[in-house]
């Protein structure tokens, strides 16, 4: 099943296999989406001033918004979103122009802003904003508004980012075979 996938100035998003997208998803242009991940409904994902990287077995929950920074003259680079393996991403969750590592939890409703660093296995409670160009630092919980740090995470915690994301490749086959449009 496909979403709604645009080319942007004759650049097409790139679609990995076994890959879910819901048909009430937005995808545009410069964006990567690795093998066995899933988008769900109302997310809106666009690749148009910079790109957006999506790595395998992460899931991107409904009502999700991605988007990016175009360059400038102090940041020729932009700020491009790059994300991840294994990583899941809460319902209602605005990413922009950030850096998310392998195994991250971001909860929902959590903003993460320009610049924005998340290491490897963190957990981000929902709710949460995390400010430009802050890191949040490996194996660590963050949540509030601004973001701190409230403690490291239990290895029960460790050993459900793995499992979280797992568990959505298995929900996502499900859909990829049983939803059906009536
Ligand atoms: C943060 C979280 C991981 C719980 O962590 P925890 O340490 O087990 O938290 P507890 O439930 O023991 O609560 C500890 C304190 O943190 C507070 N707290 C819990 N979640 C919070 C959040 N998201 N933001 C701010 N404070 C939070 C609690 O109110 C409590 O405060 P108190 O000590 O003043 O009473 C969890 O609440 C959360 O936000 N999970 C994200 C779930 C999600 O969105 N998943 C993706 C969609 S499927």
């Amino acid at each position: 099943m496909n979403g709604d996938i645009r080319s942007y100035r004759g650049i097409e998003p790139q679609i990995g296999e076994h890959v879910y997208i819901d048909s009430r998803s937005v995808i545009v242009g410069d964006v990567h989406i690795g093998e066995h991940s899933s988008v769900w409904p109302l997310v809106a994902a666009r690749g148009d001033v910079n790109q957006i990287r999506i790595g395998a077995r992460t899931n991107v929950q409904d009502n999700s918004v991605l988007h990016v920074s175009r360059s400038s003259e102090g940041n020729p680079e932009g700020h491009p979103l790059i994300i991840g393996d294994d990583v899941t991403v809460g319902h209602h969750v605005m990413l922009h122009g950030c850096s998310i590592g392998n195994r991250v939890l971001i909860g929902m409703s959590a903003v993460i802003m320009d610049g924005a660093i998340i290491e490897d296995d963190v957990i981000i409670g929902a709710g949460s904003l995390v400010p430009p160009g802050k890191t949040l630092r490996s194996g660590y919980l963050y949540v509030g508004s601004p973001v701190k740090e409230a403690r490291q995470l239990t290895e029960a915690e460790r050993n459900f980012l793995p499992q979280s994301a797992a568990n959505y490749v298995l929900l996502k086959e499900d859909y990829l075979l049983h939803v059906t449009s009536i």
